[in-house]
């Protein structure tokens, strides 16, 4: 695969705060690259320097292999969407999509052909006469969409584009922008504070935290080995446990040993230790016990909290459990995964403050609590 951008040691601040601390990202050929982190982490700041609406105070930033951070936005090779559209609303689908093209001064014919060819590719073929101000929110996001690919830039950069949808629309839409990606081998780099958004469209995810990069990798790897304590909470649900590694391929958490499959720690190394709650197996006997908290019913699953010795865990199970039950629980040892200690270590994986309320709501709550 060819590179196509490189930031290297990206480092920004706003009034001496740090936004992005030493940022390091290779952008390759006909990726679906997204970078995925909380709100504030310096993920529109990243885009706005690849877009060159920004400049960072150290570090460089090569388009194929040339320095490109003394060119203006126009003369860069990328092309952004934002969340906003900002279309033009007194003209019509065709005028908007075909408005770069007009600027260039590009022949009638060929912008007939061309705007053809992306309302076939986002799918708008037939509105082509209609006012932008009629359309839904998914039509007049392909609309900008559409008019940001119709120069062909090599790279799209697409700010938080859906968060504006409603669920339904947004998983649509999902789906089409990762065709139209595909369709055009154009490389997206995609914003989002959504994992799972992130997780079922990518490539390659970025997760980021407070200006730095915590991991790289293909959703599956960000998933299944998450390199912190943080990647861990932040993709999906985690219980995370403090633990220690007694030697290859045994770890001790919660007073007791267990198997593992992880190897290259030093002898009784602190470690984190993260199960996800699928993982975890109700059994009759099991490595550890406890006291069932809460049981929650989501359709496919229940949600259990389970008190094992003041560590509150979360399991997701068919199995149904009841609220005071005592219960075992069994880990397979390919299903514990050792994280070496971070910054990010004893802030996430106790469920002890979890409610079924909007997780950011129920984080906020929390903090208040004494
Ligand atoms: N032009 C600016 N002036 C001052 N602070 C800014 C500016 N742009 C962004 N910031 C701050 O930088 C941090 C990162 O912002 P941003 O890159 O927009 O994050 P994200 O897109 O991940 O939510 C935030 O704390 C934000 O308030
Ligand atoms: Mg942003």
């Amino acid at each position: 695969m060819r590179k196509i951008i490189e930031l290297k040691n990206v480092s920004k601040a706003f009034d001496g705060q740090t936004v992005l601390d030493n940022v390091s990202l290779d952008i390759y050929d006909n990726e679906f690259l997204t970078l995925l982190g909380p709100s504030g982490c310096g993920k529109t700041t990243t885009l706005r320097i690849i877009a060159g609406f920004e400049s960072p105070d150290s570090g460089s930033l090569s388009f194929l292999g040339e320095d490109i951070l003394s060119l203006p936005p126009h003369r860069r090779n990328v092309n952004t969407v934002f969340q906003r559209y900002a279309l033009f609303p007194h003209l019509n689908v065709f005028e908007n999509i075909a408005f770069p093209l007009r600027e260039k001064k590009v022949p009638q014919d060929e912008i007939r052909g061309k705007v053809d060819e992306m309302l076939r590719l986002v799918a708008l073929t037939g509105f082509e006469k209609r006012s932008v101000t009629s359309l839904s929110g998914g039509q007049q996001q392909r609309v900008a969409i559409a008019r940001a690919l119709i120069s062909r830039p090599k790279v799209l950069l697409l700010d938080e584009p859906l968060a504006a949808l409603d669920l339904k629309l947004r998983k649509d839409m999902q789906q089409e922008l990762k065709n139209i990606q595909k369709a055009t081998g154009i490389t997206f780099v995609f914003v989002t504070h959504d994992q799972e958004e992130a997780l079922s469209m990518s490539d390659t995810v970025v997760v980021m935290s407070e200006g730095r990069i915590q991991q790289i990798g293909t959703p599956i790897d960000i998933y299944n080995e998450p390199r912190n304590a943080f990647v861990a909470d932040f993709i999906g649900e985690s219980n995370i446990l403090s633990g220690i590694m007694l030697q290859d391929r045994l770890v001790r958490f919660s007073g007791r040993d267990f198997p593992c499959v992880d190897e290259g720690f030093a002898r009784n190394e602190p470690v984190d230790v993260v199960i996800r709650p699928e993982d975890v197996v109700i059994v009759p006997k099991g490595q550890l016990r406890g006291t069932v908290t809460s049981v929650t019913f989501l359709g496919v699953h229940y949600e259990i909290i389970v008190d094992i010795g003041g560590f509150k865990w979360m399991i997701q199970t068919t199995g149904f459990a009841d609220v005071g039950d005592e219960i075992g629980i069994y880990v397979d040892p390919e299903n514990i995964h050792i994280m070496k200690k971070s910054e990010y270590s004893g802030l996430f994986g106790d469920y002890s403050s979890f409610s079924n309320e909007f997780d950011e709501l129920s984080d906020a709550e929390s903090e208040a609590e004494p």
